[in-house]
């Protein structure tokens, strides 16, 4: 299944998530990170739209996605739901607002659900945050669980790389197990082994996500930046498929050109 999972006139939830998975149905989630974005990946059907904390290196101009803040993501995430009607929106906890404990982290999911309207928060990290997710789960937020490459600890991890790899994988998937028993309805798996990531999918009960995590997942996820080309060196794994930089940059040059010449306003485009 491509865009027609997202069949109900009403937001998608984390049941129809697991309905899919019991049928065998396969669906995408795209980032969003603001209206227009996710009006027109919501008219497109896609079920699930992440505001991931990506957005730091993809909108706010920064280098990774360590620096990005609650009170950034907030105001884009609201954005997001506003524009759509069907897609279930999901926030990113960025970097600092859950790891010191749950009472931190019930304090930022109450605000991304009070302030933002989403259905869903995602976390990063494996059995040393189930005591968060578990507190957020029994306060009525569901969460999504992202283990592999976890782009906040970049430092930690040595960079971008492939993780799980040989008996490391042994890790991610007591780590999985860890994040099911605290309660999440889903789980992303970025940049690991295609045989890892689909061993964890058949053994979970809950629908897992893969990003650089080959074909046995459940779902797949991708950065829309990198998915329509616009992202300058997008990674390995994701592939795109148009190439928006280079038409909006030539329509950029058209239309500075045609100013420049007098050719635009033309009479379509003044009035009497
Ligand atoms: O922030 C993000 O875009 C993500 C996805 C890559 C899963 O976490």
């Amino acid at each position: 299944m491509s865009n027609q999972n997202n069949v109900t006139a009403r937001r998608i939830t984390t049941h129809d998530l697991a309905a899919f998975k019991k049928r065998g149905e396969k669906w995408a989630m795209l980032t969003a990170y603001d209206s227009m974005m996710g009006g027109i990946f919501d008219e497109a059907g896609m079920p699930v739209l992440l505001v991931g904390d990506s957005a730091g290196n993809n909108f706010l101009g920064q280098e990774n996605t360590i620096p990005v803040t609650v009170d950034e993501l907030i105001p884009l995430a609201r954005a997001v739901v506003r524009a759509t009607s069907r897609a279930m929106v999901i926030a990113d906890f960025p970097f600092g607002s859950y790891e010191s404990g749950a009472d931190l982290a019930l304090e930022t999911g109450i605000r991304f659900f009070k302030e933002s309207g989403v259905q869903a928060v995602k976390l990063e990290g494996g059995a040393r945050i189930a005591p968060q997710i578990k507190k957020l789960v029994e306060s009525g937020i569901p969460v999504m669980g992202h283990l592999g490459l976890t782009p906040q600890s970049v430092h930690a991890l040595g960079g971008f790389k492939v993780q799980g790899r040989g008996e490391a994988g042994a890790q991610i998937k007591s780590d999985a197990k860890a994040l099911v028993d605290a309660g999440i309805f889903a789980l992303v798996l970025e940049l690991v082994p295609e045989d890892l990531a689909r061993e964890i999918s058949q053994e979970l009960s809950i629908p897992v996500i893969g990003i650089g995590a080959g074909n046995g997942c459940d779902a797949q996820v991708l950065v829309w930046t990198d998915l329509m080309g616009l992202t300058p060196s997008a990674p390995k794994l994701a592939k795109a498929y148009r190439n928006l930089r280079a038409e909006m940059l030539a329509a950029t040059k058209e239309w500075a050109s045609d100013v420049a010449s007098g050719q635009f306003p033309g009479p379509d485009q003044s009035f009497k």
